[in-house]
């Protein structure tokens, strides 16, 4: 905790504007300085990782801290899940637009997809476009059940 009062000072001093943390557990966060509350913290968030969902949303919501999802599209492969696709495909987008979207759909979440290639880059950035329907939420609902609470999982 010596560096989260070392990333105190620096915003009290004006050094920085904020700072974040990555791969924090609930209880990681619980255990922060009293006042002490990161900008973010990135997590592995995607259909298939929907643990963060029933405690570290509502205390990154209730604290005012951004959610940063990454490996959002689980390294791509969650991209041929047949119900992701026809979701797609339904709605004229790819599996990869339709999994960004729904990863921010809720307020206080952005995401960071790695993308090397130019045309995944403008694909992604165009799933900030599409807004999905409460029928295609609860499609994605029922193929990709969240777990309840579980431990918060990680990717190197
Ligand atoms: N804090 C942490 O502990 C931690 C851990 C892991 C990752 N991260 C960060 O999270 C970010 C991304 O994570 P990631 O690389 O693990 O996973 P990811 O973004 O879920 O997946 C990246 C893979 O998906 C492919 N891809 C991207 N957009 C696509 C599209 N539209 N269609 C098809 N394939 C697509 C990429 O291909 P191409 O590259 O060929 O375009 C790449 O192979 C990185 O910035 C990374 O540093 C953080």
């Amino acid at each position: 905790m010596d560096t989260v009062a070392g990333f105190e000072k620096l915003r009290e001093e004006g050094s920085i504007r904020a700072w974040g943390v990555s791969n924090f557990d609930l209880h990681d966060l619980e255990e922060l300085p009293k006042g002490a509350v990161p900008a973010c913290n990135q997590i592995l968030y995607n259909l298939t990782r929907r643990g963060p969902e029933a405690n570290l949303f509502p205390w990154c919501e209730r604290m005012g801290a951004a959610v940063m999802a990454y490996s959002p599209v689980e390294k791509g492969a969650l991209l041929d899940h047949p119900d992701l696709r026809r979701v797609a495909t339904e709605r004229g987008a790819t599996s990869a637009q339709v999994a960004l979207a729904w990863s921010v759909r809720r307020g206080g979440v952005v995401a960071v997809p790695k993308a090397a290639r130019l045309a995944h880059v403008e694909e992604n950035a165009a799933a900030l476009d599409l807004e999905l329907t409460d029928e295609e939420l609860e499609v994605l609902d029922r193929a990709f059940p969240a777990p309840g609470v579980v431990p918060l999982e990680t990717l190197s």
